[in-house]
C-alpha cells in the first residue's frame, strides 16, 4: 500500500517491518537497522547477496557516536558540516550496536542523514536508525517514485510512505573516512569537487572494484535495464538509428528532432536535472513495450556528470 502516513510508517518500523521509505536520492527499502532479522528481511525482499553491506539512516549527529567507534575521524566532522543532511554516505568504523549483517562483516559502516523531510520526521518519530538499500530488487534500476517501488516490491511490503519523486534522482556519493587522505567508493548525488572543495585536497577516487570489495556493491553490471543500452557520445551512432522506430534515445541535452522515442536530460544544461531525470527516463523506456535498444549519450565530465555517466556504462552492455 502506497500512503503519506507517517506515523503508521513509524509504527511498522517499530514492529519490524521492512517498508518503502523516500529520500532525496532515490527511494530506500528501510527497516530497524539494530535488529537483525530484520535487516536479515531486507536482504531477502532484495534478493540482494549478503555481502553487499547496507548503509544506516540517521536524522541526528549525536546517534554516529553510538553507532561508530571512537574517535570520528576530523575528514568525517568536515564532511557531515558541508553536506548534511543530504546525498553523502560516510563510512566509519563500527560498534557493536550494529550487527554484523548490516555490514557483511565489515568492521566499518556507511551511514547518512538524510534531507528529505518526510525521512527525517520518519527517523525521528521511530527513534531508531534504519537500515535501507534502494528499494529496487538487485541489480536493477533504483526507484525514484513510490509507484516503480510498488511496481517491483509492492507484494512483498506492507507500506510504501509516498514523498513524491525524487530530488536528487542519483544515489548518495559514499566517502570512506577510515583513511587519510578520504576516498571516494560510488560517485553519486555530491560532485567530486564539492567533496575536494570541502577537504581542500583531492579525494582519492576508488570506484571500480568488481567483484570484491570495499563498495562491494559496485559491481559492473549494477542499474541495469531489461532492454540492451549503448552507451556513447558519437554523433553517428544516433544518426545510425535516427529512423529506427523500435530505439529509444537517452541524449544529454536538447539535441535534434527525432520522430521517435527521445528523452532529453536537461534542457537547461544542469547537471542536477540531468540527475534526477536519469533513473525516471531509464525506467520509463524499458518499460516501452516496442522498444528494443535504447541509446544514451555520455554527460559532460564535470559536476554531476561522472555520476551520471558511471551509471550509464553500469546499464550498458555496449559502449561505443
Ligand atoms: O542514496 C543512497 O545511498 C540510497 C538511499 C536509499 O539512501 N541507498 C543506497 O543503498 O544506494 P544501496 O544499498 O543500494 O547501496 C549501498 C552501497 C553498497 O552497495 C556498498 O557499495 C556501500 O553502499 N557500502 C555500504 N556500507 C559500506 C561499507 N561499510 N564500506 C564500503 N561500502 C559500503
Ligand atoms: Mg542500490
Amino acid at each position: 500500500m502506497i500512503g503519506k502516513n507517517i506515523q503508521k510508517a513509524a509504527e511498522l518500523i517499530q514492529k519490524g517491518e521492512v517498508i518503502g521509505i523516500p529520500t532525496e536520492t532515490v527511494y530506500g527499502l528501510a527497516g530497524n537497522a539494530l535488529n537483525a532479522q530484520v535487516v536479515a528481511k531486507i536482504f531477502a525482499i532484495k534478493k540482494r547477496p549478503t555481502f553487499d553491506p547496507l548503509i544506516v539512516h540517521i536524522s541526528d549527529l549525536r546517534q554516529v557516536e553510538l553507532l561508530s567507534k571512537p574517535r570520528l575521524p576530523e575528514s568525517f566532522y568536515i564532511l557531515a558540516r558541508h553536506f548534511w543532511p543530504g546525498p553523502l554516505t560516510l563510512v566509519v568504523k563500527k560498534s557493536d550496536l550494529i550487527p554484523d549483517i548490516v555490514t557483511s562483516g565489515l568492521d566499518t559502516v556507511g551511514i547518512r542523514m538524510p534531507a528529505h523531510p518526510m525521512t527525517q520526521q520518519l527517523l525521528r518519530l521511530c527513534g531508531l536508525p534504519l537500515a535501507a538499500p534502494s528499494a529496487n530488487p538487485f541489480g536493477y534500476i533504483s526507484p525514484v517514485t513510490a509507484e516503480h517501488v510498488a511496481r517491483q516490491l509492492g507484494d512483498q511490503i506492507p507500506y510504501i510512505l509516498d514523498g513524491g519523486r525524487c530530488q536528487i534522482g542519483l544515489e548518495s556519493t559514499i566517502v570512506d573516512c577510515t583513511v587519510t587522505p578520504v576516498r571516494i567508493l560510488r560517485k553519486g548525488g555530491i560532485s567530486v569537487e564539492k567533496i575536494a572543495e570541502a577537504l581542500g585536497y583531492s579525494p582519492e577516487v576508488q570506484t571500480h572494484s568488481t567483484d570484491n570489495p570495499k563498495a562491494p556493491g559496485m559491481l559492473s553490471s549494477h542499474y541495469a535495464p531489461r532492454k540492451k543500452l549503448i552507451l556513447t557520445d558519437k554523433e553517428n551512432v544516433f544518426e545510425q538509428y535516427k529512423y529506427d522506430a523500435h530505439v529509444a534515445f537517452i541524449r544529454y541535452q536538447a539535441p535534434k528532432e527525432r520522430p521517435f522515442e527521445q528523452r532529453i536530460l536537461t534542457t537547461d544544461n544542469s547537471d542536477a536535472q540531468a540527475a534526477m531525470n536519469l533513473f525516471y527516463y531509464l525506467r520509463e523506456l524499458d518499460e516501452l513495450p516496442n522498444i528494443h535498444l535504447i541509446i544514451a549519450e555520455k554527460a559532460p565530465n564535470h559536476g554531476l556528470g561522472p555520476a551520471i555517466n558511471d551509471r550509464l556504462q553500469r546499464a550498458a552492455s555496449e559502449i561505443l
